[in-house]
């Protein structure tokens, strides 16, 4: 991808957390993710009462794709003031449903580190392991 469209799926990410809903936390995170056909979906963790209910900003991301029909994916942008990389269940469902892809965290300086899905989750487990035990 090219510096330009990283640059503008981490902006989204950004404004994508103002929508945070985070009274407990107080920490806001926004995610942007962009389809293979150039389609950006939104998401901002969304917090409950009852704590564990919680749903994070990259998870929300990818149900609303998956929500529109999206099945192929380019790249995953996340914001947090601090760069937070994703948790570790959401590294799970970025692998489950994006596959290998570029995974931009942002903090509220602007640096961008650049991550893989591969990479923030070894060893991972996945679709070809319930498969194997099919056989
Ligand atoms: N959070 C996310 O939205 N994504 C992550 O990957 C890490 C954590 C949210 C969940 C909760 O609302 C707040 O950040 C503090 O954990």
């Amino acid at each position: 991808m090219d510096k330009q469209s990283i640059q503008n799926l981490c902006k989204e990410a950004e404004k994508a957390s103002q929508n945070a809903h985070a009274p407990y936390s107080n920490f806001h995170v926004g995610a942007a993710l962009l389809a293979k056909n150039h389609k950006i979906y939104h998401g901002c963790n969304v917090e409950s009462s009852s704590y564990g209910l919680t749903i994070c900003a990259e998870r929300n991301a990818i149900a609303a794709a998956v929500v529109h029909g999206e099945t192929e994916f380019e790249a995953l942008a996340v914001y947090s003031s601090v760069g937070a990389a994703p948790c570790g269940a959401c590294r799970q469902v970025i692998w489950d449903i994006c596959h290998n892809i570029p995974v931009y965290v942002i903090d509220d300086k602007g640096h961008i580190r650049t991550y893989t899905s591969a990479e923030i989750l070894p060893v991972p487990f996945d679709e070809n392991k319930l498969k194997e035990a099919e056989k």
